[in-house]
């Protein structure tokens, strides 16, 4: 079977993780995550599941992902759950999840209700 430049045999990723890095200016109704330094914890966790050594692990920027007033707004794949990061912090439980499937109840996100 033929591989690709990266040995690989077969498209995919065992977990893929969208974190939003998308912007507005100033004076936007709605609120965005990359001004919540959302790239500041993209690029950790990057590291972090880089120093993991663990292989199928992809983390990426995402554009909106369109719960911008829960964000940082994060999703995985294949469990398709849903995350809101405030901070550094927020890094650790989220990590332990992609990489040793412990849950991470206290960042899941919960919509806020509308008023
Ligand atoms: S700006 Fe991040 S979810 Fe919309």
């Amino acid at each position: 079977m033929p591989a690709d430049s990266k040995g690989r045999i077969e498209p995919g990723f065992n977990t893929h993780v969208f974190i939003c890095g998308h912007s507005r200016n100033e004076g936007a109704t709605r609120p965005d995550c990359c001004s919540k330094d959302s790239m500041g914890l993209l690029t950790e966790l990057k590291k972090r599941v880089r120093e993991s050594n663990i292989e199928g692990i992809r983390v990426q920027k995402s554009g909106c992902l369109d719960f911008c007033e829960n964000g940082i707004s994060c999703v995985i794949y294949p469990q398709g759950e849903w995350y809101s990061l405030n901070g550094k912090e927020d890094i650790e439980p989220l990590l332990e999840r992609i990489l040793n499937g412990t849950p991470a109840d206290e960042i899941e996100m919960k919509l806020t209700e509308k008023s």
